[in-house]
């Protein structure tokens, strides 16, 4: 790989002192590319999102993001840093508009807030029809877009995604995915955790597999697709063929 936008090297964190729930984890994130986590419930995943973004101590390791040291930033530090993090729960707030939603996540944007408001709405026309309505109110899918928009709201180049297809539709899903895809276009980097390993693999570039708070495995995304072993553990037994 050319050198990572984002790096996790070694890295031991946790939410309690003295008992790690990532022990010795790495990875490493290529610059506008998508790189999905998977693995199963507990393995760690959130948590390792987190620990980049600054919501869990470091206790040991490194990690960098264009090359800066990050690896103790404050959550609020994120933004100056280039980068954004979508919660996998909690992400909006369903009691106001989606206007309102976006006007928050605008606060910093400055004299910017305006043309990046109407970039916005063009990415997500849906939102736009929907300014006055209720953040609650809206699809599953839509408020994943949502809380998609309120992370580009503040120009990231980095965008950590913690399991935005949770929940939804299939074709819901699918359009979140696509939607994270179509962000590197732009060379938007990211990083997704996913439980929908076979859309997420078919996506992704890289991936990596965590469990129990440790790696597992990682390659190339069509590689693990193609991968028997990961195909009886993690796409239900069935193997799947590249393009199949
Ligand atoms: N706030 C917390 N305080 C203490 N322990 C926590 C906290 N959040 C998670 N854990 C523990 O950390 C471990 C890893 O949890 P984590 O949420 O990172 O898993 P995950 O891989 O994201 O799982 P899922 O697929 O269910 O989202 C679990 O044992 C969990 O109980
Ligand atoms: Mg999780």
């Amino acid at each position: 790989m050319a050198e990572p936008v984002l790096e996790v090297a070694g890295v031991t964190a946790g939410y309690v002192p003295d008992l790690p729930i990532l022990r010795d984890v790495s990875m490493r994130a290529a610059a506008a590319a998508v790189t999905v986590i998977i693995g199963p419930n507990g393995a760690g995943k959130s948590t390792l999102i987190k620990a980049i973004a600054g919501l869990v101590p470091v206790s040991a390791g490194q990690i960098r993001h264009e090359g800066t040291a990050i690896t103790h930033i404050r959550p609020d530090q994120m933004a100056q840093h280039g980068m954004a993090y979508v919660p996998q729960t909690d992400n909006i707030f369903r009691s106001l508009t989606v206007q309102q939603n976006l006007d928050l996540a605008l606060r910093r944007a400055g004299p910017e807030a305006t043309a990046r408001l109407d970039r916005l709405h063009t990415r997500f026309p849906a939102l736009a029809d929907k300014r006055a309505a209720r953040a609650g109110a809206l699809s599953g899918g839509q408020r994943q877009m949502l809380a998609v928009a309120m992370a580009l709201a503040t120009a990231p180049r980095t965008i950590l995604m913690d399991e935005p297809s949770a929940g939804l539709s299939p074709r819901a899903a699918q359009e979140v995915l696509e939607m994270a895809r179509g962000l590197t276009e732009s060379g938007v980097s990211i990083l997704l955790v996913e439980q929908n390993v076979s859309q997420a693999l078919r996506l992704a570039d890289h991936c990596y597999i965590l469990a129990e708070g440790r790696n597992q495995l990682d390659g190339p995304a069509a590689d693990l697709l193609g991968d028997s072993v990961v195909a009886e553990i993690y796409l239900g037994g069935k193997r799947l063929r590249v393009g199949a």
